[in-house]
C-alpha cells in the first residue's frame, strides 16, 4: 500500500514548501481534464491531505455571531507588516443578490455599507509564505475550494485591484486570467494592497471549467 509520500512522490523527510509543490504537479497530472481520472485525483489529494493535517486544524467557533461589516468598518483596518499584504474581500453572491457588477467603482464600499455578515465582505492580511486561500482560512473565513492544485477553478477569484499572478501551471485560459481572474490556492496579491471577489465560480467562462465538488464526493461514496 503506498504511502502519502509515494503517491505524490517525494522522500518521507520532504518539508512543507516541498510538499506543496510536488502536491501541484501531481494534482494536475491526475486531473481528469489533463489525462487522469477522478480516483486517482482523490487519491492525490487524499495524500496531500493526510501529510498536511497538521497545520489544516483550524477551529471554527459555531457558536460565535459573525462579525457585520458595519461592526469591522467600526474597526481600525489591520496594519501591515512590510511580509503582509492587506486583501479586501467581497463575496460575488453578494453581488448577484444586490444586481452589482464587478466594474462597480466602489464595490468594496457599497459592500460594507450593506452591513452583511463580515464572511461575505472584509479584509485579511496574507503572509509571505501564504496563498490567498491559506490566509482566507487562517482568518476562519469559508472559502471555496476543491483540490488545492490549480485544477478545479472552485477557490477562483476576481482581482479588482493590486496585482496577483497568474500563478504556474493554472489551467485558467487566457481570456480570463486578462479580465483579472485567479486561482487563490495557486498564489496571493503581491501588491501591498489588493481587493479581491471571491467565490466567482459560477461566472461565464469559469462554469465551464469548474470540477463541482459533488463530482468528488460522489467518486468517494463510490470506493
Ligand atoms: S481549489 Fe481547485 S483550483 Fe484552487
Amino acid at each position: 500500500m503506498p504511502t502519502p509520500f509515494d503517491v505524490l512522490e517525494l522522500d518521507p523527510d520532504a518539508g512543507p514548501a516541498a510538499v506543496e509543490a510536488a502536491y501541484r504537479d501531481r494534482v494536475k497530472e491526475a486531473h481528469p481534464d489533463h489525462g487522469g481520472s477522478v480516483r486517482e485525483f482523490l487519491v492525490v489529494r487524499d495524500a496531500y491531505e493526510r501529510i498536511a493535517e497538521g497545520y489544516d486544524a483550524l477551529d471554527h467557533d459555531a457558536d460565535s455571531e459573525p462579525e457585520t461589516t458595519a461592526e469591522a468598518a467600526d474597526r481600525e483596518p489591520p496594519t501591515p507588516d512590510p511580509d503582509q499584504r492587506l486583501v479586501r474581500y467581497v463575496d460575488y453572491e453578494l453581488l448577484q443578490e444586490r444586481g452589482w457588477e464587478l466594474t462597480d467603482p466602489d464595490l468594496f464600499e457599497k459592500a460594507q455599507a450593506a452591513d452583511v455578515d463580515g464572511d461575505r465582505c472584509g479584509r485579511c492580511l496574507v503572509e509571505d509564505a501564504q496563498t490567498l486561500l491559506e490566509a482566507a482560512e487562517a482568518d476562519e473565513m469559508v472559502w471555496p475550494y476543491a483540490c488545492r492544485g490549480g485544477a478545479c477553478t472552485n477557490c477562483a477569484v476576481a482581482v479588482l485591484d493590486g496585482e496577483m499572478p497568474t500563478g504556474a501551471g493554472s489551467i485558467l485560459p487566457r481570456s480570463m486570467t486578462d479580465r483579472g481572474i485567479r486561482l487563490s490556492c495557486m498564489g496571493a496579491p503581491v501588491s501591498d494592497e489588493a481587493t479581491v471577489v471571491f467565490n466567482v465560480k459560477h461566472l461565464p467562462g469559469l462554469d465551464d471549467l469548474r470540477l463541482p465538488i459533488s463530482r468528488f464526493e460522489q467518486a468517494e461514496l463510490d470506493d
